[in-house]
Formats: C-alpha cells, sequence, structure tokens
C-alpha cells in the first residue's frame, strides 16, 4: 500500500458530504492535493470513527490510503469553501440539514447526485450542478474502487456571482490537478438529461436482470433499453432540452466502456439498500405526465423492479429521513 501525495499546492476547505463510492471516490482523490483541508462527512458516527481519517483506494490493482478528516460532526469541518454532495437524491434535502455548519456566504456547493428529482429542492443561487462519469464501486465502507476515469462537467443551471464562478474555475483546476478530468459547461442541463437517459436506459434493468453494464448490449435487454431511453429522449424534446448527444448511442457507449460495471442501482440492491428508482425512471414518468407521453416501457421497469425488490425483500426507501444510504 503507498500513501496518496502530491506537489500540488491550492488552499481551500473542501467538504464531501456523503461516504458512498462517488464520495469516497472524490475524497480520496481530493486528499491528493497539498494545502486544502480536506473532509468527508458521514452521517453514521460509528461508521465515520471506523474508517479512522482514511480512504482506502483501489485504483489500477493497487490500493492506497489516502488520508483525510472523516466525521459525523459538521461542527468539526464548520464553514466550507467548496462542498461536494454526494448523497442519493432522494436523501439530499435531509443531508444538507445535517450539513448547516458547512455553509457560509462563500461557500460553493456542487451536487453529483444522478437523477432529476433532487433539482427542485436545490437553491440555484452559488450552486454548480456536477454530472460525472466517474465509475467507483464501493468494495466495503472507506473502501472504493475506481472503475474508470470518466469526464466530470459542472456549470451554473442560473447566472453566478463572479465569486461563485471564480471559484468554479479553482474547483475545475483543483479536480484536473488530481487527474478527474473535469471541465466547465454552460449547458449543464443538456448534460443533466444526457445523464438522465444513460441512467433510464442502464441502471434498472441491470437491477433486474442481476448483470453488469456490458450484459445489456444483448437481446432482449438491447431493445429494451434503447426503447426506454428513446422514451426519454421524447420527454426531453417536449421539455426543450437539447442533447448534446444522440441519446442512444451514448447509452449504448456506456454500456461498452462500462461493461464489467455493477451500475448504482444494482450494488443498491445487491446491499438491500433503497434504489434511485425513483429519481430517474420514475422522475421520467411524473415529467411525461406534464407532456401526456406515454411511457410503457419505463413504466414497465419501474413495475419490474419493484417486483424484484420485493423478491429480495429490499424496502423501496429503507428510511424516508436517512441522511445517507
Ligand atoms: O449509476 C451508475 O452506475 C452510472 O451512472 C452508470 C453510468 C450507469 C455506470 O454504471
Amino acid at each position: 500500500m503507498v500513501n496518496c501525495s502530491s506537489d500540488l499546492i491550492v488552499t481551500m476547505k473542501i467538504a464531501v458530504i456523503g461516504p458512498g463510492a462517488l464520495g469516497a471516490l472524490f475524497a480520496a482523490y481530493l486528499s491528493r492535493t497539498v494545502g486544502n483541508e480536506i473532509f468527508l462527512l458521514d452521517h453514521y458516527r460509528q461508521r465515520a470513527a471506523e474508517m479512522n481519517n482514511r480512504i482506502l483506494l483501489v485504483d489500477d490493482g493497487r490500493e492506497f490510503s489516502c488520508p483525510l478528516t472523516i466525521t459525523a460532526d459538521a461542527e468539526v469541518i464548520g464553514p466550507a469553501d467548496l462542498i461536494f454532495l454526494c448523497v442519493k437524491s432522494a436523501d439530499v434535502a435531509g443531508a444538507l440539514s445535517g450539513a448547516r455548519p458547512l455553509f457560509f456566504s462563500e461557500s460553493l456547493l456542487v451536487p453529483l447526485e444522478n437523477g432529476i428529482s433532487h433539482l427542485d429542492i436545490l437553491s440555484p443561487c452559488d450552486m454548480a450542478i456536477g454530472v460525472t462519469a466517474q465509475g467507483a464501486t464501493l468494495l466495503e465502507p472507506g473502501r472504493v474502487r475506481h472503475g474508470g476515469n470518466g469526464l466530470t462537467r459542472i456549470g451554473f443551471r442560473q447566472t453566478p456571482s463572479p465569486k461563485a464562478e471564480k471559484k468554479l474555475n479553482k474547483v475545475v483546476n483543483v479536480l484536473n490537478s488530481v487527474g478527474f478530468i473535469t471541465e466547465i459547461t454552460t449547458e449543464i442541463d443538456s448534460y443533466i438529461w444526457n445523464k438522465l437517459l444513460v441512467n433510464v436506459g442502464i441502471n434498472a434493468l441491470t437491477a433486474i436482470y442481476d448483470c453488469p453494464n456490458g450484459k445489456l448490449l444483448e437481446e432482449p435487454a438491447r431493445s429494451r433499453m434503447l426503447a426506454a431511453v428513446r422514451e426519454g429522449e421524447l420527454v426531453a424534446e417536449a421539455r426543450g432540452i437539447r442533447l448534446p448527444h444522440d441519446p442512444q448511442e451514448t447509452t449504448l457507449q456506456v454500456c461498452r466502456d462500462t461493461a464489467d460495471n455493477i451500475s448504482s442501482m444494482l450494488q443498491d440492491v445487491r446491499r438491500s439498500r433503497s434504489t434511485e428508482i425513483n429519481a430517474i425512471n420514475g422522475a421520467l414518468l411524473v415529467e411525461a405526465d406534464r407532456f401526456n407521453i406515454p411511457m410503457p416501457v419505463n413504466r414497465q421497469l419501474v413495475r419490474e423492479l419493484e417486483h424484484t425488490l420485493k423478491l429480495r425483500s429490499v424496502p423501496e426507501r429503507l428510511s424516508k429521513n436517512a441522511l445517507f444510504p
């Protein structure tokens, strides 16, 4: 095992909320910068203590020990310059209320959730949404495998304050400096929907078929996946969202690029944890209803996933108010 280190000098207090796969991955990589203070906030006191102020990062077959402060007490962290929100969509409101001590007038919040249902809860002021294709699998609490260095895009949904804009430039530099390819976009809604449609196609089906992403390239899953994405595309069109790439082709490409990955939804089902079906296919159904767009394929996926969860005795939401999965 080797210690993470680098010679990068930057100075920000950065908090990552949520010790799931993505939160652990971001926290581990950020701990490689020198001069920044990096914190990971977990609502679970015992788990936070057991992680013992380090994340184990499995990357390219090697294991790295990445030191940082892990705590369940937001007061210990105090006001942070930059806050990455890495909890499940359904847990956003609870997580933010538990993390109040992190926020001050200069804080920049960067939510990285899958799906769209959390967007209405978040106030757009000085918040830049992140959409990432970084692959991460949580092997056990505090131990994460980096499954692929996908591009991260971050952008404001409304005109930001000059201070927030400057901070976002700094954030992007910090992420790039530790090898997370990151760019700023002025079209973040397009990328949110682009990722949503990939998740619509992949996540529920991998959970239903209990298979890695690459298996969806085979029939009958392939046709179902493409049909689900096509329905989503119709909703995006109705909403006036310009999709940057062909969503069906993008979804097929993600299946190829992440062929061995276990999707986040299948990871949740296998661990008997609540899934993000309501934030992904479920949220799409809500949007479709607004435009009277029939969604037989997505409706069926939601039904089948519910059935799968019942068979495996996974409650759809383990706890409505849980801060973290
Ligand atoms: O949720 C996931 O697992 C990921 O967003 C993706 C892109 C489907 C890859 O597994």
